[in-house]
């Protein structure tokens, strides 16, 4: 696994309790999702010594891989609306030697509390465009904070193939609640986080972009990735039994239940890929 810092992914694992659900799956989760958002971040040529804000940091771990990408002249900003993720943020940081390099600070990212055009960018990973209120003055937010000329960069989930050789129930899958979250039937098209490049225009960002980035995974998997990815799949398709088929429900447990003998993930040929899309815009210079 990858490093932070002076530390390594398995050395963060004493600093989160395991109690602790939503922390422990951010943590969990890293294995799968370091190699896009390394490929992201590169994409995004963040200049060397810039100040940029990660919005909706969580427990820190991109927050490091940011402050990377502007070397030591630069600096970061983590900010959350949970303080015992920014606790953890904090913990992992000052271990990993990034103490002086990023701040964390607890705000809300509909009403940050920074002054205008502090930051040269703004990135923000399976946050913002997530909630169900309404996208325009949330953008217009998260702008707010940018210098003139900065850049905008939110990251979405935005598909996956998990179950290869069974295509109907996946599909089935995607169609439930669950599947289409956060994301619900009642909202309008133009809330789903796949316009977002619409957001971005309505926003007055300029040179608006789009760009999807693949995690993907060939068995046999290393551990760390089966069980991220049995979270993965737990987290997706939670609470979908009455939105299935008859009969439907028992394969997908009998395919994705930890123990079971006909575990998909354990199949000899097992690959699978999740995609993630990034949407940026440039606040007008
Ligand atoms: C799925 S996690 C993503 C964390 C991190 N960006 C990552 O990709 O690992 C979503 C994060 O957004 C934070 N969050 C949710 N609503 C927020 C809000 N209104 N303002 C700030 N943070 C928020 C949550 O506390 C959580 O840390």
């Amino acid at each position: 696994m990858g490093e932070y810092g002076n530390l390594d992914w398995r050395d963060i694992a004493s600093l989160i309790s395991r109690t602790d659900d939503y922390a422990w799956k951010l943590y969990e989760s890293d294995p799968l999702r370091r190699s896009y958002i390394l490929e992201a971040i590169e994409y995004l040529q963040l200049p060397a010594g810039s100040r940029g804000l990660d919005a909706g940091c969580g427990i820190g771990l991109q927050t490091m891989l940011l402050a990377d990408a502007v070397g030591p002249d630069g600096h970061l900003t983590g900010v959350d609306i949970s303080r015992p993720f920014l606790n953890y943020g904090r913990a992992i940081a000052q271990k990993a030697g990034y103490a002086q390099r990023i701040a964390f600070e607890e705000g809300d990212i509909y009403k940050l509390p920074f002054e205008d055009g502090v930051f040269d960018w703004l990135w923000s990973a399976d946050c913002a465009g997530y909630g169900t209120r309404k996208p325009l003055p949330l953008l217009q937010e998260l702008a707010r904070v940018v210098k003139p000329g900065g850049m905008v960069a939110i990251l979405v989930y935005s598909s996956q193939q998990l179950l290869p050789g069974y295509p109907v129930l996946e599909a089935h899958l995607n169609a439930t609640a669950s599947g289409i979250a956060p994301f619900n039937r009642d909202m309008a098209p133009e809330a789903h986080y796949m316009r977002a490049l619409d957001w971005l225009e309505d926003t007055g960002l300029e040179e608006p972009l789009a760009r999807t980035f693949v995690a993907e995974f060939q068995a046999p998997l290393a551990p760390e990735v089966r069980t991220a990815l049995l979270a993965l799949v737990e987290m997706r398709w939670p609470d979908v039994r009455s939105d299935l088929a008859p009969g439907e429900w028992e394969l997908f447990e009998r395919l994705t239940r930890p123990g079971s003998p006909e575990l998909i993930l354990d199949t000899q040929g097992y690959y699978a890929f999740f995609t993630e899309t990034l949407f940026r815009g440039r606040v007008p210079a």
